[in-house]
């Protein structure tokens, strides 16, 4: 873990503004809650701030702060609870979020971030090119898969926040190689998994392991969402 604090005033730039499209968008979150209660949309918020931006700076808490109507503080004290929230710069193609916790760390995390290291640098830098950073979290919930690393991207003209699960050195390394490059690379299991069946395939329920059987990700794949 790492202390969280926002960046040096050096990296921070002077003003934020929400573009059209996220205005509107933000607008609309801000409409689903009671008069009065329109706070309850700063996480939304802060996280659409985060995708337009790259990282979560200063001005932006601040300006989401101003249109939820909160002092600043509130803003930050949830900005710096988070580490969903970059307050760093980061890669400018993607920021990798390998996990650490014991399963995955049982199945080859310890190789993963070591790898990270190798090609990118060290923990909550940006690497050489600037294309890439990465850090080292807690558990995401996907132990059936591990290891696993979360991939929020700024690649193919949008943000994506993803899991890439079932990670070899080998299979980690050419991911790393194609969001370098701008690529974005099909999320999900990396060994071909559909969810978290036996590794050596599903045993039962056999006439559901499709996408057309599972709500959620039908509805996930219509939409274009990731
Ligand atoms: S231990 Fe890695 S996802 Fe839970």
């Amino acid at each position: 873990m790492t202390t969280r604090r926002l960046a040096p005033e050096a990296v921070q730039p002077s003003s934020f503004a929400f573009n059209a499209e996220n205005a509107e968008w933000a607008k609309r979150q801000i409409a689903k809650f009671p008069e009065g209660r329109q706070a309850s949309a700063i996480i939304p918020l802060l996280w659409r701030a985060q995708a337009q931006e790259g990282w979560l700076t200063r001005t932006a808490i601040e300006g989401v702060a101003d249109m939820l109507d909160m002092p600043h503080i509130r803003a930050l004290e949830v900005a710096t609870f988070y580490f969903m929230f970059q307050l760093a710069p980061t890669g400018e193609n993607a920021h990798i979020q390998v996990c650490g916790t014991t399963t995955c760390m049982i199945c080859g995390a310890e190789d993963l971030t070591a790898l990270c290291e190798k090609l990118i640098g060290p923990a909550h830098t940006v690497s050489a090119d600037g294309k890439l950073s990465w850090e080292e979290v807690e558990c995401l919930g996907a132990c059936a898969n591990a290891p696993m690393a979360q991939i929020d991207s700024w690649v193919k003209g949008g943000f994506h926040s993803d899991y890439y699960e079932d990670l070899t050195v080998a299979t980690f390394e050419t991911l790393i190689e194609g969001f370098r490059k701008g690529d974005y690379p099909k999320p999900g299991s990396q060994t071909g998994r559909f969810a978290s069946e036996p590794i050596g395939g599903a045993t039962s329920l056999l006439d559901d392991h499709a996408e057309a059987a599972n709500a959620s990700v039908a509805i996930a794949i219509s939409e274009g969402a990731t």
